[in-house]
């Protein structure tokens, strides 16, 4: 059993040449981005640091069963997959600075991250659930039930901080966990904690 997380139009992007930072952050280029049309998925690249800290420190990807991926909202097209033995850095700053090697040049110098096209990474028979506030309203113990015991699944998160995808991605059903707007990391936090969970429990082989 495999659980694929894939962060999706996380909002990430280089920042403008001369800028202190590399990454456009909110905080320090909110006059870049207010007004635009797209401002709930610019400048948060925290959203995607917290993300891949919970989910690569996780108890799933400590027993090998978790397979984390992002793509981001200026280019879509390109997913980045992160091996599972990659530890985040735990500073904002270095992580931008990871980041924004990997925008620039597709690669870091560990190679412990690799791109490939979004399509490629997605076009399979993998079962896929998209986890929306706007999907069927499971609840936490819905949610449990729906993870498999047998076969991989994939789970899609918005790695933003408001609206929903402006490229749709394949998947078999819409999700919601609560009736409340989640961010981006308690909701990976859930699914990878639930997914170890069951897998405790003796009821996810193979
Ligand atoms: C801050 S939210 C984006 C806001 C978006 N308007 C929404 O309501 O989902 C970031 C991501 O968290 C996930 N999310 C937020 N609330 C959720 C919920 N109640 N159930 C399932 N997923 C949720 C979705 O994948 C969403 O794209």
């Amino acid at each position: 059993m495999l659980v694929h997380i894939h962060i999706f139009e996380a909002a990430v992007e280089l920042a403008p040449k001369r800028s202190k930072y590399p990454l456009l952050d909110l905080s320090y280029h909110n006059s870049l981005i207010r007004g635009s049309p797209s401002a709930g998925k610019r400048g948060r690249p925290d959203i995607l640091h917290r993300c891949l800290l919970i989910l690569q420190d996780s108890i799933l990807n400590h027993l090998g069963k978790l397979k984390v991926s992002f793509s981001t909202y200026s280019d879509p097209e390109i997913s980045y997959v992160i091996d599972p033995s990659m530890r985040p850095p735990r500073s904002y700053i270095r992580f931008m600075g990871l980041i924004a090697e990997l925008l620039r040049t597709g690669e870091i110098k560990s190679s412990l991250i690799r791109s490939i096209s979004t399509e490629e990474l997605l076009n399979d028979e993998v079962h896929t659930f998209l986890l929306s506030k706007a999907g069927e309203k499971i609840g936490l113990k819905g949610f449990f039930s729906k993870i498999s015991t047998t076969e991989p699944q994939r789970f899609l998160i918005g790695g933003f901080q408001k609206g929903f995808w402006e490229k749709p991605l394949p998947h078999d059903a819409v999700l919601s966990l609560s009736d409340y707007t989640l961010s981006s990391s308690q909701v990976a936090g859930i699914v990878a904690t639930l997914s170890a969970l069951k897998l405790e429990n003796g009821e996810i082989r193979g």
